[in-house]
């Protein structure tokens, strides 16, 4: 993230979220009630978003592939969310930490437990400014929280306390579309502090794989993320093996660690579909406790 820039790639993954929730066939995986409004896309601008994302992805391979890899393109970020929604209501923790929360907001109506949305001052101040355009009142539950965690990670947990975030409780930390944009070290360093915090603290989240593992459907999503333009602004700065990254978290304070990837991704949330949709090899999730 560079100073003075709100992250583009936080309402990239927003519009992906809507466009499955709007043009993908039932059943819908994911549902985000506030980004059309927020974002102010209507049917028509969503389907000019995905003829783009579609146009853009017949130059990463045989043009035949392109519905399929816009479809996976948009499963990266579909799933990570369903399967931290489902991962949250599983774990009855009572306060949830969104670590650069972008427009990922949902959990907070589905939920009355405190919500701290930490973000990029740049960002945050942006998320908040949408709400204020459109005239949405903000969750109750719902505290957003300003801060750089790479820059000063050691602060997360005291900058969440000031906002009413309870350091001696266990917490569902969620950093979902977060690690590939922090060198492995500032990953880490976060880690250790979501390590620290009580027994029963769950993690959810996300990474990129390193590009030697990618294989068809999920090696030209990878190098489509990678050629973006948005990654002028926010480049890759890490990519983590499943494996390793799991016995990292267990050097960082957790006790589990428990890797979901591309296969059973789809077996979780693919397998009833016929129209295609599937997560990315390219992408890896990782559910972790303390
Ligand atoms: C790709 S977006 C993902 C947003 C959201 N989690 C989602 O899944 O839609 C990356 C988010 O990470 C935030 N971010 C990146 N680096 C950060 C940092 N060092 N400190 C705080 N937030 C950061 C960005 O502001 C942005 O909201």
């Amino acid at each position: 993230m560079q100073r003075g820039h709100r992250s583009a790639t936080a309402e990239f993954s927003a519009v992906l979220r809507a466009i499955h929730m709007v043009l993908d066939p039932e059943p819908c995986i994911f549902v985000d009630p506030v980004v059309q409004p927020l974002l102010k896309l209507d049917r028509q601008a969503l389907a000019t978003a995905l003829q783009g994302q579609q146009a853009t992805a017949v130059r990463y391979g045989d043009p035949q592939y392109a519905v399929r890899v816009a479809a996976s393109l948009r499963m990266f970020t579909v799933l990570r969310s369903r399967f931290t929604r489902d991962a949250f209501f599983e774990s009855g923790l009572e306060q949830i930490v969104l670590l650069g929360a972008g427009l990922d907001l949902s959990l907070a109506s589905e939920t009355d437990v405190p919500v701290f949305a930490v973000d990029h001052p740049d960002t945050s101040r942006w998320v908040r400014g949408l709400f204020a355009d459109a005239g949405l009142p903000v969750d109750n539950n719902l505290h957003f929280v300003e801060m750089d965690f790479a820059e000063r990670p050691d602060l997360l947990l005291p900058t969440l306390a000031e906002y009413g975030f309870q350091p001696d409780k266990p917490a569902f930390f969620v950093w979902l579309g977060v690690q590939p944009y922090l060198t492995i070290e500032h990953v880490l360093q976060t880690a250790r502090v979501v390590g620290s915090c009580p027994a029963g603290t769950q993690l959810a989240t996300d990474f990129l794989t390193p590009d030697t593992s990618w294989s068809e459907i999920g090696e030209r999503v990878g190098k489509l993320l990678q050629d973006s333009p948005h990654r002028e602004l926010e480049p890759f700065k890490s990519y983590s093996d499943p494996a390793a990254l799991k016995k990292q978290l267990l050097a960082c304070g957790f006790t589990m660690a428990r890797s979901v990837e591309a296969e059973e991704a789809d077996a979780l949330y693919c397998s009833e579909r016929t129209d295609g949709l599937s997560y990315p090899n390219c992408a890896a999730m990782i559910l972790a406790e303390v």
